[in-house]
């Protein structure tokens, strides 16, 4: 048998068609946002919030800020994924339960805030790209952590991140990255596209 990894990363598909009658609890939204959550962040940064939305009342404000689009409105919930822009001042939080379990020493701490600071601390560019980075990476560990409990996913980038972020209360830090729509499919999907070979995408030096 074909490892489930593997064999998820094979299958997915990028969903259009959702079945607008089945909705997921409020378990099963939060049981996704903890494993996306499982992704690594630069420093250990966390530097992300995710916003589920899966009310009439959201979704039909979320689907006017994403153009329309009926995937927002089908799919039993969408995740407004959202990176944030690094802080040095975050990093005690982030690092000390490391700390305290015992197999980080204290003084990396500081450390490990210094270099944030160092790397972020006056580069706009360098912040806004690693909050996009954070947020695609726990994007995608939350699509595959859907697909492990047989639930279809569909990405979008098809929206108004301004729209969002006013629709939506995000802070001055918080980037609208990627909207995840996640629920079940319903018949007529395409199946996943065929991809460039690998010679042509991949350098081995
Ligand atoms: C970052 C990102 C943004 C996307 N935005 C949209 C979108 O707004 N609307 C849409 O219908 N599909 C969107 N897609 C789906 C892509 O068209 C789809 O992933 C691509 O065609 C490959 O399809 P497959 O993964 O099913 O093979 C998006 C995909 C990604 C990764």
């Amino acid at each position: 048998m074909k490892n489930p990894i593997i064999a998820a990363i094979e299958s997915r598909v990028s969903t259009n068609l959702f079945d607008a009658d089945k909705a997921l609890t409020d378990e099963q939204i939060e049981e996704l946002a903890r494993l996306a959550t499982r992704a690594p962040t630069a420093y250990n940064l966390q530097n992300w919030r995710f916003i589920a939305v899966r009310t009439a009342e959201a979704k039909a404000r979320l689907r006017a800020a994403a153009y329309g689009q009926a995937k927002v409105t089908e799919a039993a919930v969408t995740y407004i994924v959202c990176g944030q822009l690094p802080s040095h001042t975050v990093m005690d939080g982030r690092l000390r339960p490391s700390v305290e379990a015992g197999f980080m020493p204290a003084t990396m701490v500081g450390a490990w805030a210094e270099a944030v600071e160092s790397t972020y601390g006056d580069n706009p560019q360098m912040q806004r790209d690693e909050a996009v980075r954070t947020a695609t990476l726990g994007a995608a560990f939350l699509m595959f952590a859907a697909e492990a409990y047989g639930l279809a996913t569909g990405p979008m980038v098809g929206f108004d991140p301004t729209a969002v972020a006013r629709q939506f209360g995000l802070a001055a830090d918080e980037i609208p990255v990627v909207l995840i729509a996640v629920g079940y499919a319903r018949e007529g999907n395409w199946p996943q596209k065929p991809r460039l070979p690998v010679s042509h995408v991949l350098e081995t030096i």
